[in-house]
């Protein structure tokens, strides 16, 4: 059986590890078509490297470009190699441009299609990410979702169907790869840290970044706080900082302290040692919930309800009293233990490969 992902972001490199692993277990023949939407070492060669994932069978450059055209890129660049390539099935992961892409491209294809975090919603079809979610799971045959919201989510929309709750893969690549405290602690060193005594602060989604009113509020959010923030700053923010005239003001703010992005094990490392996560990432979420670590929310929504809602996040949107609230006052709660289930890849990898295809 020949199973090809499609990946091409930071997180879909982190969810490919073990799934990668798993498939092999299942004596798959897994290839991977890397679409290069991220292509900084920082960004994508990091990830290859410190979690061994396998060589791209196909790198196809799609590089930076607008939605549109990179959409199209992936699917027209990923459809070529499809076509060599004849797999039983294609696994996309998330909801970035790749994912989009290389769903339209498998679907297109007649080839049966598996969607890795399928389900989940913020309810806004202006968020680029909801828009890839949505289409992606109109015409996925195998959806595998993370959360039970998620498989209640596709329920609301009328798809029931190939909806299999696996969990959460990036819970299995944590335990995998948090480094051992000795090493924790010469990070924090190397970076003038002390244990719990920071905050870690991610920016990226392009509906917080991209807007210039949103992105100077969310710099006048930032600029309140009075206690060390380390900032790995995403490529997309920091060009926009510098669009906005925004720059400036981040970097002469001396509670931030900017680095460029963080490898996998350095990620976590370090978020591990902080006191909370500032973020508006899905990714850093779930993994300072699994590390029990309190998130403060720096968008309105989330689409990791069960986490809100159990009290491992904290929603404070742009609103400077809530920020002051959870920095403070918020009491939050880590004993939620239904997506802290292992296993996931193993869930999936033999969930595909019984399937006749
Ligand atoms: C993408 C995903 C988002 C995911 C995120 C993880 C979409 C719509 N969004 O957002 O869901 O959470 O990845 O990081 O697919 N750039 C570099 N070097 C790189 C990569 C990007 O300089 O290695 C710059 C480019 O100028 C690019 C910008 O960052 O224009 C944004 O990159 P893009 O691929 O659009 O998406 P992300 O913002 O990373």
């Amino acid at each position: 059986m020949r199973i090809v992902s499609i990946v091409g972001a930071r997180p879909q490199y982190i969810k490919l590890a073990p799934l990668h692993r798993a498939l092999v277990e299942c004596h798959v023949d897994h290839q991977v078509i890397n679409t290069g939407q991220h292509y900084d070492y920082q960004m994508a060669g990091v990830f290859f490297k410190q979690l061994s994932l396998p060589k791209p069978k196909y790198n196809l450059e799609v590089g930076s470009a607008a939605t549109p055209e990179m959409v199209a890129r992936v699917l027209e660049r990923a459809a070529s190699k499809l076509r060599k390539m004849k797999p039983d099935a294609v696994v996309v992961y998330g909801d970035t441009n790749s994912t989009l892409g290389g769903a339209l491209a498998a679907v297109q294809l007649g080839i049966p299609l598996a969607h890795v975090e399928a389900g989940l919603r913020c309810f806004d079809l202006a968020v680029p990410e909801e828009l890839n979610r949505v289409v992606t799971d109109r015409i996925t045959r195998y959806l595998y979702c993370p959360t039970p919201q998620a498989v209640t989510n596709l329920k609301a929309e009328g798809i029931t169907r190939g909806v299999f709750m696996t969990g959460d893969l990036l819970y299995d690549v944590l335990a995998e790869s948090l480094p051992p405290s000795a090493e924790r602690l010469r990070l924090l060193k190397r970076h003038g840290l002390t244990e719990r005594q920071f905050l870690f602060l991610t920016l990226h989604r392009s509906d917080t970044v991209d807007n210039k009113d949103k992105l100077r509020q969310t710099v006048a959010l930032i600029s309140s706080l009075r206690e060390a923030a380390l900032f790995p700053v995403h490529p997309r923010t920091r060009k926009k900082l510098i669009e906005f005239g925004l720059w400036g003001t981040v970097s002469s703010n001396r509670h931030l302290k900017i680095i460029e992005p963080l490898g996998y094990s350095e990620t976590l490392a370090l978020l591990s040692c902080s006191r909370m996560a500032l973020t508006d990432s899905g990714g850093i979420q779930r993994e300072a919930y699994y590390l029990k670590v309190p998130t403060l929310l720096l968008r309105d929504v989330t689409e990791w309800v069960e986490i809100n809602e159990s009290g491992g996040s904290f929603i404070v949107g742009l609103d400077r009293s809530k920020l002051l609230e959870g920095l403070t006052s918020h009491r939050f709660d880590f004993r939620n233990r239904i997506i802290r289930r292992t296993g996931a890849a193993k869930r999936i990898a033999t969930r595909l490969t019984s399937l006749a295809l």
